[in-house]
């Protein structure tokens, strides 16, 4: 049977990952499910380890539940180590919205300057999680969700002992669940080749049967026609012609690039609220913790699929299983380049669909993005590049130049004013500063 150890086990996406491996414990013999936290973090970690296990009962798999402050206690042995944490906690995030934003600037967790400082305070983690597992699991998988996953991931890839390292996001696997919807299909007859960097990815083809139905389905995009794909982004229509010139598909996120203004004026009205994403998810997660409690629920509450995050256990079992079992079947993951997408360089990551075996995953050759897709790609990785190299040395300069460099942002001075505020609010978390 397989270890796994779950860092930020804590998280109320746990439920989900647990669920998944119960579905899957047939091609995926799960023997110890470890559940990480920090002593911040103790109340939620119970709680859920506490669900978990009523869940495993429930459905009679044997699973062992095992909780730990202490990450190199879980970790000797591992098979896959799965990461989802939160540095700083949710306060942290409601600064990296409420910072960007009290300043005129697009506040989201992932993209702009909210995702730039949540970069900062996660890598040197990130990076000491690496050190523990060369030290104690050398054999085991990194699958790592914690955003920006993107970064994060290619952070562990260029300057961490452990090259076993794979990232994951729930959007691709979202954009089939929508896709396949749309043609009234099951998901498992749908292939869409992505390619691009996390939540800055496009879907190039879609194919059904095997046969290329790229051209209806942008048609109907154009038409309005795609339902929503994560539920933290707001689903405003996409200007038919503007879907139709593009000629691929944009995911979600495009719309902080493709639609900046409304989304700006969106989340400021939010903001003058008090109702960023993170205030609402914050009173969700108490609604949630408040469930899991219940000695009497057994299984994954549906109230969780109001996160952004839903079935993103979905994409990591079938990555481990797909690993575990060798399947050689086609999934996007965040890789090393390695050339399958020319133009960005060979030890970045991307997210792009590879080949799963049980040495990694082989990303798909795609080739040089098309023109209307490959400029803004290629300035979202120097971003992403000179945001790493920041994030590793604490070097100011390319703090500031990683930000003036992003287009949410595109101004040396209104680097300056947030990136000087965003320091001093988050220098608890930033050791390297
Ligand atoms: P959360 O605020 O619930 O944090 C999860 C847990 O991490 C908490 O229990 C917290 O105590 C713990 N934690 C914080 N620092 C830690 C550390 N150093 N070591 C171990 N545990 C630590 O967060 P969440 O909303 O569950 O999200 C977790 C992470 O996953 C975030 O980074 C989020 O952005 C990311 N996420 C990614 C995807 C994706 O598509 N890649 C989807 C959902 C969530
Ligand atoms: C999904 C993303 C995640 C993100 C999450 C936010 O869109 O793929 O990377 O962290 O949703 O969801 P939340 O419910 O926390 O706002
Ligand atoms: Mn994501
Ligand atoms: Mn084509």
């Amino acid at each position: 049977g397989l270890k796994i150890v779950t860092i930020g086990g804590g998280s109320s996406y746990t439920p989900e990952i647990v669920e998944g491996f119960i579905k899957r414990y047939d091609e995926l013999p799960v023997r110890e499910l470890w559940l990480v936290d920090i002593p911040e973090g103790k109340d939620k970690l119970d709680t859920v380890a506490g669900l978990a296990r009523r869940m495993v009962r429930e459905a009679g798999v044997p699973i062992g539940i095992h909780t730990t402050l202490d990450r190199r206690e879980a970790l000797p042995d591992a098979d896959f180590v799965t990461t989802q944490l939160r540095v700083g906690l949710l306060d942290a995030r409601i600064r990296d919205e409420r910072i960007p934003l009290s300043h005129g600037y697009i506040g989201q967790e992932t993209n702009g300057a909210g995702g730039f400082l949540k970069a900062l305070r996660t890598i040197p983690v990130i990076l000491d999680i690496d050190r523990d597992m060369a030290e104690l699991c050398p054999q085991a998988w990194l699958i790592n969700f914690t955003n920006p996953s993107g970064m994060v991931t290619e952070a562990v890839a260029r300057y961490g002992k452990n090259k076993k390292v794979i990232g994951l996001c729930n959007v691709p696997i979202g954009m089939e669940m929508a896709i396949a919807k749309l043609l009234e299909i099951d998901q498992s007859r749908l292939r869409i080749d992505f390619a691009g960097l996390n939540h800055m990815v496009f879907g190039l083809h879609v194919y059904a049967d095997g046969v290329d139905v790229t051209r209806k389905v942008i048609e109907r995009i154009a038409s309005g026609e795609l339902g929503e794909v994560v539920k933290n982004i707001i689903n405003i229509k996409w200007i038919p012609e503007f879907i139709t010139g593009l000629d691929i598909i944009p995911c979600p996120y495009h719309r902080y690039y493709f639609k900046k203004d409304e989304m700006l004026a969106t989340e400021l009205e939010e903001f003058t609220k008090g109702e960023t994403r993170a205030e609402l998810v914050k009173q969700l997660e108490n609604q949630l913790f408040e469930l899991y409690k219940d000695p009497e629920l057994k299984t994954k509450p549906p109230q969780l699929e109001k996160r952004g995050g839903a079935y993103y256990s979905d994409a990591a079992c079938r990555l481990i299983s797909s690993i575990y079992n060798d399947k050689h079947d086609i999934q996007p993951v965040d890789t090393v380049n390695r050339g399958a997408i020319s133009g960005i360089a060979s030890d970045s990551i991307v997210e792009v669909s590879s080949v799963i075996t049980k040495s990694g995953p082989k990303p798909l050759t795609m080739g040089e993005l098309p023109v209307q897709a490959n400029g803004l790609v290629q300035q979202i990785k120097s971003f992403e590049r000179v945001t790493i190299d920041a994030a590793v040395s604490g070097d100011y300069s390319t703090a500031l130049l990683a930000l003036t460099i992003n287009p949410l942002i595109a101004s040396d001075t209104a680097a300056k004013l947030l990136l000087d505020e965003m320091l001093e609010a988050n220098k608890d978390y930033l050791p390297q500063f």
